[in-house]
C-alpha cells in the first residue's frame, strides 16, 4: 500500500468518556468524582480540545442506567446535545459529535436536534449513528424487547434516509428572509419527506433552514458486516476498535472497498479506531501513572469488566491464562462485534494471558502508553500503514489526561507535519474533507 502524501493529516477527536476511560479514573488523585454530571468540566474538556487543534469532541450515549456496573464507576448520563450545547458556547472551532440511537429516538425529533446543535454551533455538529446493543434500553421505550441486530441495522438503513431528507429539505435559498419585500421563507424551495416505508411514516418538512455546513457529519460506529455496509453507505466517518494493526488494516480495506462499491471514493469516509493514550515526559514517567491506575481497581473486577465486555463467564477466565473459549461463538452471538473480533485478532495472533488482553485494551479500546516519541511512532505507523486515517482519543483521566496528550503528544505530531497546527476549515464537514 501506498505511504500518505505529505498534504494528509490526522484526524483526532477526543472521546469524553465519563471521568475518563481508565475504569478508576473518577478514584485518581486527579479524577473528578462528580465530573460526570459537571457541566463546567465539559467546558474544560471542550477547551483544551481546541487548544490542541483536535478536530471534535466525541460523546457517546446509551439510553439505561447499567445496573451491574454502577456501582463501580459513572456512566453516560447527561444528554450528549445538551453537553455539546454547553461546550459550544465556550469555544469557537472544535467539532462537536454526539451518539443518538436510531432505534429508540424518533427521526424527526433527532434530526431536528442535531440540525439545531450545528446552527447553535456555526456548522460544527455531528451525529454517530448508533442502533443501541443494550436489551434492557429497549424496556425504556416500550414493553417490547430488543430487535435483533439485522432488524435494528434495517430500520437504521431507512431512518438514516429520513433524517437525510428532512436535513436537506431546505434548499440553499429557500430562507429569504428580505425585509423590503416582505418574504421569509419560499415553500416552494422546502422538500418535505413525505416518508411512508416499511418501520417509519415521516410527512413534514423541518422548520429549520440548512445549517452553514449544509448538514451535520454523519458518523457510525458498528463493526458487523451489517454495520460495515450502513456505513459505507452513509456515514462520513467511522469510529471502530481495533487492537492490532493487522485487524486495523483490514477493516480498513473493507470500509473502503464497501464505500467504492456504493459509488463513493475511499477518501469519503475517514476510519479512526479508538485508542487509550497515556502519555509522560518519558516512557518511565507514563508508565507510573498507568500502574498507579491499574492498582486502584482490583483484578477481579477488571476481569468481570473484559468478561461483560466480550460476552464471556467471568468464571472461566484467569488472570493469567489465555482466554479459554471459540470467538467464532462469541462472534456469531455478539451483540457488540466489532469489540469482540477486535479482542480475537490479537488473541489469534499472540494467544496472550487474560491479564495481558485487558492490559492492552481488551475491555475497549487499544492502550498506547509511552513518551511522546513512542505515542507518535505508534499513531504515526498505523496513519502511514493505513490501518487508520485518524484516532478517536481516549483519555485515562479528565481532565489532566488531555492536557498532558495536548501539551505532549500533540506538538510532536505537529513537529512531524502529521497534524495540523491551525484550525483552516470553518465547518467540521470542511475539516473532514466532505463539505
Ligand atoms: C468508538 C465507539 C463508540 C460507540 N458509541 C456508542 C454509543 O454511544 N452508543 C451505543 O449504543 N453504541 C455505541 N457503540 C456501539 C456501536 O455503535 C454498535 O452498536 C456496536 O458496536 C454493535 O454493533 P456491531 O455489532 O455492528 O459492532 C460505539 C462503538 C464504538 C467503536
Amino acid at each position: 500500500m501506498s505511504r500518505r502524501s505529505e498534504d494528509e493529516k490526522l484526524h483526532l477527536n477526543v472521546n469524553i468518556l465519563p471521568s475518563g476511560s481508565h475504569p478508576a479514573a473518577w478514584r485518581s488523585p486527579t479524577g473528578r468524582p462528580h465530573g460526570f454530571i459537571d457541566i463546567a468540566l465539559y467546558q474544560e474538556i471542550g477547551r483544551i480540545a481546541e487548544r490542541g487543534k483536535l478536530d471534535a469532541v466525541f460523546l457517546a450515549d446509551t439510553l439505561a442506567l447499567p445496573v451491574d456496573s454502577i456501582c463501580d464507576g459513572p456512566t453516560w448520563s447527561l444528554d450528549p446535545v445538551v453537553i455539546l450545547s454547553s461546550i459550544a458556547a465556550v469555544t469557537e472551532h472544535v467539532g462537536l459529535i454526539g451518539s443518538a440511537s436510531a432505534t429508540f429516538l424518533p427521526p424527526w425529533t433527532l434530526a431536528r436536534t442535531f440540525l439545531s446543535l450545528d446552527h447553535a454551533s456555526s456548522g460544527r455538529a455531528g451525529w454517530n449513528l448508533v442502533t443501541s446493543s443494550d436489551p434492557t434500553s429497549a424496556f425504556n421505550f416500550s414493553a417490547d424487547p430488543l430487535p435483533p441486530k439485522a432488524l435494528r441495522y434495517e430500520q437504521a438503513a431507512e431512518y438514516v434516509e429520513i433524517v437525510k431528507a428532512l436535513w436537506d429539505g431546505w434548499a440553499e435559498d429557500a430562507l429569504i428572509a428580505d425585509v423590503e419585500s416582505g418574504v421569509f421563507a419560499d415553500p416552494g424551495r422546502i422538500e418535505a419527506p413525505n416518508h411512508a416505508g416499511a418501520h417509519y411514516a415521516v410527512a413534514g418538512a423541518l422548520a429549520l433552514p440548512r445549517s452553514s455546513q449544509g448538514r451535520p457529519l454523519l458518523v457510525q460506529a458498528g463493526g458487523s458486516p451489517e454495520g460495515r455496509d450502513l456505513a459505507a453507505r452513509h456515514a462520513d466517518a467511522l469510529f471502530n476498535a481495533q487492537l492490532t494493526l493487522a485487524g486495523a488494516q483490514r477493516y480498513y480495506c473493507d470500509i473502503k472497498k464497501r464505500a467504492e462499491a456504493h459509488g463513493r471514493r475511499g477518501a469519503d469516509i475517514a476510519v479512526l479506531p479508538g485508542v487509550e493514550i497515556t502519555v509522560g515526559e518519558t516512557a518511565a514517567e507514563a508508565w507510573a501513572r498507568k500502574n498507579a491506575l491499574d492498582e486502584l481497581i482490583p483484578r477481579d473486577v477488571r476481569i468481570r469488566h473484559f468478561a461483560a465486555h466480550v460476552g464471556i463467564p467471568a468464571e472461566r477466565l484467569q488472570w493469567d491464562e489465555p482466554v479459554p473459549i471459540e470467538f467464532d461463538d462469541l462472534l456469531t452471538s455478539s451483540n457488540m462485534f466489532g469489540f469482540v473480533s477486535a479482542v480475537n485478532d490479537l488473541n489469534v495472533e499472540e494467544r496472550p494471558a487474560v491479564g495481558e488482553l485487558i492490559r492492552r485494551g481488551g475491555a475497549g479500546h487499544r492502550t498506547l502508553i509511552g513518551s511522546p516519541t513512542e505515542v507518535a511512532d505508534s499513531l504515526e505507523e498505523w496513519f502511514e500503514e493505513r490501518g487508520a486515517d485518524g484516532f478517536n482519543v481516549n483519555i485515562d483521566v479528565f481532565p489532566d489526561g488531555l492536557e498532558r496528550f495536548v501539551a505532549l503528544a500533540v506538538p510532536e505530531l505537529q513537529r512531524r507535519g502529521l497534524f495540523r497546527r491551525e484550525y483552516d476549515e470553518p465547518t467540521l464537514r470542511q475539516r473532514y474533507g466532505v463539505g
